[in-house]
């Protein structure tokens, strides 16, 4: 019995990982989209990127819950420092998600942040 419960765990936490990776793709590839016209000062914040970063939010704050629940460590730093680059973003896309021109500072911010925060995850074991 408990080895069907943790097999489930386990399901459901990569499930969720693979939710973490969908808002990535959505964030970064928004990102990747405007790059041309970030080049000529009139990049915005397109809706997959608000999305991508509110995706990454709750799937992560899920994933630590989920992790603490199953008994597995979870590096508070690595996750804190995670947790306040995406604040970062989330802010500035927020604030500017109507703007037809976000300004090339906030918006290549809000990229290389986003580039800085995946290799945080997969560098800093
Ligand atoms: C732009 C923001 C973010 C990016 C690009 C990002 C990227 C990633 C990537 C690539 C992974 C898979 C590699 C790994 O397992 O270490 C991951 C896992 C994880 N992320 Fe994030 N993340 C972001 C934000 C967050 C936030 C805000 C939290 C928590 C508040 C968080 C919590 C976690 C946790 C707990 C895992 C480990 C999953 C597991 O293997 O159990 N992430 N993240």
């Amino acid at each position: 019995m408990p080895v069907v419960r943790l097999r489930a765990m386990n399901v459901l936490i990569h499930v969720v990982v693979a939710l973490h990776i969908i808002g990535i793709a959505s964030l970064l590839g928004g990102f990747l989209t405007q790059m041309k016209a970030m080049g000529a000062g009139t990049a915005r914040f397109v809706p997959a990127m608000l999305h991508g970063a509110l995706t990454m939010l709750v799937t992560g704050v899920a994933l630590v819950g989920l992790d603490q629940a199953d008994g597995r460590s979870v590096n508070n730093i690595k996750i804190g420092v995670k947790l306040l680059v995406l604040i970062v973003i989330l802010a500035l896309v927020y604030v500017k998600r109507d703007d037809e021109k976000a300004g090339k500072g906030a918006f290549a911010a809000v990229g290389g942040l986003t580039v800085a925060n995946i290799f945080i995850a997969t560098l800093w074991t």
